[in-house]
């Protein structure tokens, strides 16, 4: 189904750079539901992220460690971004390696974070080809979406890796969504409209909650981010706040805003706020674009739920890892994301003869929390409470085994 890039078969693509792959073991063959259109013109605009290499990230993880551990005298005592920002901003060094790089190849158009380790930078798709030799760029549509992304690995030179991680927009597709009404198989479809007269009256009850139970302290705040065709319509919310009023409805629950419509009436009374990439540049990772938000925003929601997920051996370990130090920066800020396990089991990657279990990222990161599925024996009533077979599971093929989960 896809293939490593091996650095030494990246050479022989890439003539005129060698050795120079951030990314080498990133999958850049093109999902096979996007089609490709042609490539684009050497005038249109690309908006790249540049992930600067961060300071003291060995120091982040253990304060994250320290803040989270009830056991700890550093429990609760989250930082602010601010503070984030003074531990891992990028040192001069690197901001000015970067930006001389980038300036050289006359690319001004920059933005930066508060954290200043991300740049997010516009420029021509000629520009961009020869900042980043190998990449070319094509156009890719699926349904009514269409995105820009490079058909063949990119490398910088080699003196700019010990100040770069990735460059976000030139690889990874918009991944689907992951719920239970996106179920890969037909059957696992009407499996799950099955499980839609699990209404929010019928989990409040199975929880105990009653109509006093809801959110009463002001600062309590959660949120929903959604990527892609993933669109919350207020109108599709109210529709289903009446819905749900009286039993059973939950038809609403079948379009989009399944997440914000359930976060609502469990968490109730809670300030919510969406995330939503409606509109955004075409040459951008949707899910990166997110993690840029939280970094350039100082007052954010306490809990973040989000059902997005990629086959981990999809990603390189360039970009996991750095998308690592990410959920870090926002678990030091008190800040719980929470992640959907995928609905594949400990899921399967086919290598011919052995076969691999393929657990999906972010929900195989020891720094989110990740949340599964259960369903009711009977799904329209208050029965037994069960493990959705489909629920997402396995280990990280990556990521050692976190020291907290040593001894479970
Ligand atoms: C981060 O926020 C600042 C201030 O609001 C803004 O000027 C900047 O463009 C933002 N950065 C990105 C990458 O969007
Ligand atoms: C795509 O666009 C067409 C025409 O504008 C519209 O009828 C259709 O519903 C759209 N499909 C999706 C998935 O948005
Ligand atoms: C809800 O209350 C019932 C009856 O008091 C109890 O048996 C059950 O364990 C409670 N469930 C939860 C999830 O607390
Ligand atoms: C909802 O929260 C607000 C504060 O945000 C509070 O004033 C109000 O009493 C709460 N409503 C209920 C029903 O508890
Ligand atoms: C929320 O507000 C209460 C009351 O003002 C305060 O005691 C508490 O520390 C706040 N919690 C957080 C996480 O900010």
């Amino acid at each position: 189904m896809y293939i490593l890039i091996s650095p030494v078969l990246c050479c022989l693509w890439v003539s005129s750079v060698c050795g120079g792959f951030l990314e080498y073991n990133q999958n850049v063959l093109v999902p096979h539901d996007w089609k490709d259109v042609g490539r684009v013109s050497p005038e249109e605009e690309l908006r790249l992220t540049f992930a600067l290499k961060q300071q003291n990230v060995a120091r982040l993880e253990d304060l994250l460690m320290k803040v989270s551990d009830p056991d700890s005298p550093l429990y609760g005592k989250h930082l602010s971004l601010e503070e984030v920002s003074r531990l891992v901003r990028p040192s001069a060094e690197s901001q000015k390696v970067i930006g001389s790089w980038l300036q050289r190849h006359g690319i001004r158009d920059c933005h930066t974070v508060h954290t200043q380790d991300f740049l997010q930078c516009s420029m021509s798709a000629e520009q961009a080809e020869r900042l980043l030799p190998g990449s070319r760029f094509h156009r890719y549509v699926r349904e009514n979406h269409s995105v820009l992304r490079s058909s063949a690995p990119y490398s910088v030179p080699d003196e700019l890796h010990p100040h770069l991680d990735f460059v976000g927009g030139v690889h990874r597709f918009p991944p689907e969504a992951q719920d239970l009404t996106h179920g890969s198989t037909k059957s696992q479809r009407s499996e799950a409209s099955l499980h839609l007269g699990v209404t929010p009256s019928i989990l409040r009850q199975r929880y105990n909650l009653s109509t006093s139970d809801v959110g009463v302290a002001s600062n309590n705040s959660q949120a929903v981010a959604q990527f892609l065709e993933q669109y919350y319509h207020p109108a599709d919310l109210s529709e289903f706040m009446n819905l749900v009023g009286t039993q059973g409805g939950g038809k609403a629950g079948l379009e989009a805003s399944l997440d914000v419509e359930y976060i609502m009436s469990t968490g109730a009374n809670i300030s919510t706020w969406v995330f939503s990439n409606a509109g955004r540049h075409e040459s951008q990772e949707p899910f990166l674009q997110w993690m840029l938000l939280l970094s350039n925003m100082s007052d954010l929601p306490w809990v973040h739920t989000i059902s997005y997920g990629d086959d981990e051996d999809s990603l390189s370990t360039a970009y996991m890892t750095r998308i690592n130090t990410e959920f870090m920066k926002a678990g030091v800020r008190g800040i719980s994301l929470l992640f959907a396990s995928g609905d594949s089991g400990a899921g399967c990657r086919h290598m011919g003869q052995e076969n691999a279990f393929r657990p999906s990222f972010p929900a195989s990161s020891p720094y989110v929390t990740t949340v599964g599925g259960t369903s009711f024996k009977n799904p329209f009533k208050l029965t037994e409470e069960v493990t959705d077979y489909i629920s997402g599971g396995g280990f990280s093929n990556v990521f050692k085994m976190p020291d907290y989960q040593v001894n479970c």
